[in-house]
């Protein structure tokens, strides 16, 4: 069953939805002309409709990352994350959005093994979500399923450089591409991906001039994540630029101090409540006299 639809008018999700037409896979390709993007593409995480509804007027992409498993589950890592979280924040996400393509990551496990694995992950992806595209991490390895399924009707965004799936392989979370061979590796890997059919790639996590050359070197949008301000558009964890977390990575701009401001309204609340200031009469609910 579909769980992507919602009567706005009982729900207090979307008083007002505009009906629009969403960003597309072929919208967002068609941003980069002759190797060039006259206008960035704007990308964040969301995790939920509320975000979703927030970020949606100001972003071309929303991206339901598998980051959701450190963000809002408290894991370790991406590893461990399900196809029913996915799925249940991929619905939340296009419930709470009507301009933005909704991309939902893949899970570890849930593609790797054969393209026709990933179909049946991604279509289930899709349906489930109502999402327009599917991420996956992986260069070279991965073209052939990028390659089966967007032949199958399904948008692939790819994702290559520090591929967070795979930390147990890199050993962290470090940049990649400090050394010739690594950075050759992963450029094959952008060339690959972006052969194979991916409408765009997120670069993630490597030095400044090889996310330069392969910006430069690909018809494909190239979507940054500490890469390079030369990329066709960026992304970032959006609870990262908001300043939810004490510690941010260095290609983090804190656009604001959530964390604080949530601490600062819950103490404020607390006090209230226990000098009994907080209901007051405004906020009780007394008999029609
Ligand atoms: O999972 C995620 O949020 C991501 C982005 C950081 C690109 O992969």
């Amino acid at each position: 069953m579909s769980t992507f639809t919602i009567d706005t008018s009982t729900s207090r999700a979307t008083p007002s939805p505009v009906p629009g037409k969403r960003m597309t896979a072929p919208s967002i390709r068609a941003r980069k002309v002759d190797g060039k993007t006259e206008q960035p593409i704007v990308m964040l995480t969301a995790y939920t409709m509320r975000m979703a509804q927030l970020l949606d007027p100001h972003c071309d992409m929303l991206l339901v990352g598998d980051s959701l498993g450190q963000v809002i589950y408290g894991l370790p890592s991406t590893i461990p994350v399900t196809m029913e979280m996915m799925c249940a924040h991929g619905a939340a996400v296009v419930r709470g959005s009507w301009h933005a393509l909704v991309g939902v990551d893949m899970p570890f496990g849930s593609y790797e093994q054969s393209p026709a694995q990933a179909f049946e992950s991604a279509s289930r992806i899709m349906t489930e979500t109502g999402c327009a595209a599917v991420t996956l991490e992986g260069g070279e390895a991965m073209a052939p399923t990028i390659e089966f399924l967007t032949h199958r009707g399904i948008p692939v965004i790819g994702h290559v450089g520090l591929t967070p799936q795979a930390v147990n392989i890199l050993g962290g979370y470090g940049a990649r591409g400090k050394d010739e061979r690594e950075s050759q590796k992963i450029a094959m890997d952008a060339r690959a991906v972006a052969k194979a059919g991916a409408f765009c790639i997120v670069v993630e996590g490597v030095m400044e001039g090889l996310a330069s050359q392969i910006a430069r070197d690909l018809l494909t949008p190239i979507i940054g994540i500490g890469a390079s301000p030369d990329c066709d558009g960026q992304v970032l964890v959006t609870d990262d630029m908001l300043g939810m977390f004490e510690r941010t990575p260095r290609f983090v701009k804190r656009y604001d101090d959530l964390a604080a401001r949530i601490g600062d309204a819950a103490a404020a609340y607390a006090a209230e409540v226990r000098e009994r200031r907080f209901p007051t009469a405004d906020q009780t609910y007394k008999p029609k006299s």
